[in-house]
């Protein structure tokens, strides 16, 4: 078997472990990031695409933000739609002049590994991580797959950013990881449509028959998603079905509607909160959807993502720099504050922008009771901006 050495073993090639190679490398530290998939398949998968203002300042800070300044989209503010009328949020005004950025995460991706080849980075593609081993020692190792050759990857530490359905989490010894989770009663369809954002500004969209969200990519490409149930088959939605749902649940006095276009891409994505604890286990962190599923109302995935590599970067810098491990001991401790706080702000924007099954006239009014509060309080639409641009990041 053919092994290698390097100081922190990277498995996956998600916003989490690419960006966490970035920071290592800034301080001088030696990674390799292990990826299952393609390049292609990689930079290629369509996800998310709104960037908190620390995410952005991280970026552009660390020399990955030149195409996300030219070609993202700055946003001071976001809409919710009840009742037929859409009501604006002032981020920017609201939280102390801080503002989101809308940039597809598949992008961000195409940056940073690009980044990384030039800075001559090891991403090792098409090569899953089959096993770990010594985890409890000071060499850890990796074993993965490349050309049907099973190889090794020795290091002092590995970081798990292989997501919500990699290797990592479940190579912990039995019940060493408290598992908390919340599954939603629906999911989202998403679509991706040729049409130009007829707002400047994300709708988050309440409706009887269930939650909508307008959001954009590009002056020419309209990012739409519906609440629908869990287990829905995208053949029951056909694209007449689609428009008809969104023009009924954006119905707003004032005439705004998204517009029409062909649709280029249709997806179900799952609605989930799950964190686990602790996050760290001897010398393997986990970090991003790894460790902690947050349901997308709240655009916190990528961010959460981001936070925790941040702290972990830092750890392992004041590590090799000093030999101390005190910022890797609370590593943990120090993610779960804000991993925690950011699951109570997705939740709560969940609860209150979607109809739950079994909920009567009573919920429905109470939710636009919330609505109409949360609009017409400066306290509570505080409140919501400052969860929406970005919470603090401590320990880093
Ligand atoms: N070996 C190597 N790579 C793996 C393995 C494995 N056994 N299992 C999974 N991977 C890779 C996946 O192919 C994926 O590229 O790990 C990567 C994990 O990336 P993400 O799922 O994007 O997770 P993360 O980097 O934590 O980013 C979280 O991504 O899914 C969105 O909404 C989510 O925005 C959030 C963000
Ligand atoms: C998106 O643009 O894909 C998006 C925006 C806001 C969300 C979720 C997804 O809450």
């Amino acid at each position: 078997m053919h092994s290698i050495h390097t100081q922190v073993g990277i498995v996956g090639a998600g916003p989490a472990g690419l960006l966490l190679s970035h920071l290592l490398h800034l301080e001088g530290i030696e990674s390799v990031v292990i990826e299952a998939h393609s390049r292609q398949y990689v930079e290629g998968r369509i996800r998310a695409g709104v960037l908190e203002q620390g995410t952005v300042d991280l970026l552009i800070a660390t020399g990955v933000g030149d195409r996300l300044r030219q070609e993202g989209l700055l946003h001071h503010g976001i809409y919710l739609s009840f009742d037929g009328r859409r009501h604006r949020i002032d981020l920017t005004g609201l939280s102390g002049g801080r503002s989101i950025t809308v940039y597809a995460q598949h992008e961000l991706l195409k940056d940073l590994i690009q980044a990384r080849i030039d800075a001559g980075g090891q991403i090792l593609f098409e090569a899953p991580a089959v096993s770990l081993r010594d985890l409890d020692t000071a060499t850890p190792a990796i074993g993965f797959r490349q050309d049907g050759q099973l190889h090794e990857l020795a290091c002092d530490f590995i970081a798990g950013c292989d997501g919500n359905h990699g290797m990592c989490r479940p190579s912990l010894p039995e019940g060493r990881l408290a598992v908390y989770e919340r599954l939603y009663p629906f999911a989202w369809l998403g679509i991706l449509a040729e049409a130009p954002p007829t707002s400047e500004e994300l709708v988050y969209g309440y409706h009887e028959r269930g939650f909508a969200l307008f959001s954009m990519r590009s002056p020419k490409i309209t990012r739409l998603y519906l609440q629908c149930p869990r287990d829905e088959e995208i053949a029951n939605w056909p694209d007449d079905r689609i428009w008809g749902e969104l023009r009924t649940r954006f119905a707003t006095s004032d005439g705004w509607a998204p517009a029409h276009g062909p649709i280029v891409h249709k997806g179900i994505t799952e609605m989930r909160g799950l964190v686990v604890e602790p996050m760290q286990y001897r010398n393997l962190f986990l970090a991003g959807d790894a460790a902690h599923i947050v349901p997308p109302t709240g655009a916190k995935g990528l961010n959460l993502a981001v936070a925790d590599v941040r702290v972990l970067a830092g750890a392992l810098a004041e590590f090799y720099t000093s030999g101390r491990r005190r910022l890797l001991d609370q590593y943990s401790k120090t993610c779960l504050r804000r991993v925690w706080k950011v699951q109570r702000f997705s939740w709560w924007m969940t609860s209150m922008l979607h109809r739950f099954e079994g909920d009567g006239g009573f919920d429905q009014r109470r939710q636009l009771a919330e609505l109409d509060y949360l609009t017409s309080s400066q306290a509570a639409m505080t409140a919501l901006a400052e969860n929406y641009v970005g919470l603090p990041i401590e320990g880093c």
